[in-house]
């Protein structure tokens, strides 16, 4: 993106700055300060000394954060169960390393995938199955049938990470009955689910959907969740549900949660306390419910959402050259669209270049081959007049480069 200034850039995933413009973050720590005096029987000036100390591994938050996903989420987490983690990214880094503990075991992803996951699993020895997306998301059956290859091998897929909501490349969303086949699956054939809900919120009232999570009946799934995009993505706070019991050797019970708080302390330690503080504070400003926050920030994302699809339908109508298509996603930040020809970096270098707009492709999301004719736009960190710009100039690079 530097090296081309003028561009429009329908790459990045990052949550608009509009959407965090209005965050007083010295008045979310007089809301955690003020709380933690009043509700945890702190002095004012221990509760001040929580900013600026060391805090427990699990986090600091954790009962705020318990309350909101089940106020938000329909969720029922006790306390202990939860672990508030440097963003998202840390919580997936800790389940793999805790879960999967021989060469035997493999993780399941939705391809294409969100590359911090898959790039975890690299980071750590995890080997991973692709298991494809559709329209409808992750495809069950295709993921029955990698657990049954995987058990001819005499190996056995552990984990499967999935996020059911408006996924990151694929935009795809998983409906109700294939939430409940992939928790009925993930029971059949003892797996986990790895659920990642940072796009949840976007969709539109009344078009939301349970989490896997609010429909888990037999403690499948471990839930990842984030204050990235609802609050501001530099706080670096997100959290994991994992509420499974584990028996460890010498026959005690305890919460798969325990050990990755244990795991977290030779990781990161804690979660900054300054950056709970500030979401403890916004999370009470807001009544510990942060459902009217989130409808703003989806609308905004689903006006960009709208402006984008609006934008391409109108090349479509001054006519666009033949085998160009594209998805039309009811949330989320991203955009596919297939091409008629090699949707890779020289084209990428070349869309930059002659015509002022980036995009990314969609290649460098998958584990095997696909993905080659697709590309991804973004249209979450754009100003509704970048967004009009851009698919003008999107329009003339697909007929310059594509038309007859
Ligand atoms: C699917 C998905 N999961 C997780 C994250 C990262 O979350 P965090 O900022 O909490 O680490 C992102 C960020 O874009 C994402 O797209």
């Amino acid at each position: 993106m530097r090296r081309y200034p003028d561009a429009i850039s329908f790459a990045p995933g990052a949550p608009h700055p509009d959407t965090y413009a209005d965050l007083d973050v010295e008045r979310c720590l007089s809301r955690f300060l003020d709380h933690a005096v009043t509700e945890w029987g702190h002095s004012p000036s221990t509760a001040r000394r929580l900013l600026y100390e060391y805090g427990p591994s699990r986090g600091l938050i954790n009962a705020l954060v318990a309350d909101l996903l089940r106020r938000d989420h329909g969720v029922e987490a006790a306390e202990q169960s939860v672990v508030v983690t440097v963003g998202a990214q840390e919580a997936m880094l800790l389940v793999l390393r805790v879960l999967i503990r021989s060469t035997d075991d493999l993780l399941a992803v939705a391809d294409p995938c969100y590359v911090g996951v898959t790039g975890a699993a690299r980071m750590l020895g995890v080997e991973t199955v692709p298991v494809p997306e559709g329209d409808g998301g992750l495809r069950v059956e295709a993921l029955r049938a990698a657990c049954h290859a995987a058990r001819r091998e005499g190996r056995r897929l552990r984990i499967c990470y999935v996020a059911p909501d408006f996924s990151n490349p694929g935009g795809n969303r998983m409906g109700r009955r294939d939430r409940e086949r992939l928790l009925e699956l993930a029971e059949a054939e003892d797996f986990l689910v790895l659920e990642d809900n940072v796009y949840g919120f976007t969709a539109a009232p009344g078009d939301e959907l349970p989490s896997l999570k609010a429909l888990d009946r037999n403690r499948r799934v471990v839930h990842l969740g984030t204050f990235s995009k609802v609050c501001f993505p530099g706080v670096r706070v997100g959290y994991v549900v994992a509420d499974q019991e584990v028996v460890t050797p010498e026959g005690d019970r305890t919460l798969l949660a325990d050990h990755l708080a244990r795991l977290k302390t030779m990781v990161t330690v804690n979660t900054p306390p300054l950056s709970q503080a500030v979401v403890a504070g916004m999370l009470l400003e807001h009544g510990g419910s942060l459902a009217r926050r989130c409808r703003a920030r989806s609308a905004l994302y689903r006006r960009n959402l709208a402006l984008l699809l609006g934008g391409l339908d109108r090349l479509t109508e001054q006519g666009l050259p033949p085998g160009i298509r594209w998805n039309r996603p009811a949330g989320g930040f991203f955009v596919r669209m297939r091409l008629p020809v090699p949707a890779d970096d020289a084209l990428l270098a070349r869309s930059a270049e002659a015509y002022g707009v980036l995009w990314t492709p969609m290649a460098h999301f998958h584990q095997g081959p696909g993905g080659t004719d697709v590309l991804r736009l973004s249209c979450s960190y754009l100003t509704p007049e970048q967004i009009t710009t851009g698919v003008r100039r999107l329009g003339a690079f697909l007929k310059g480069e594509m038309g007859a």
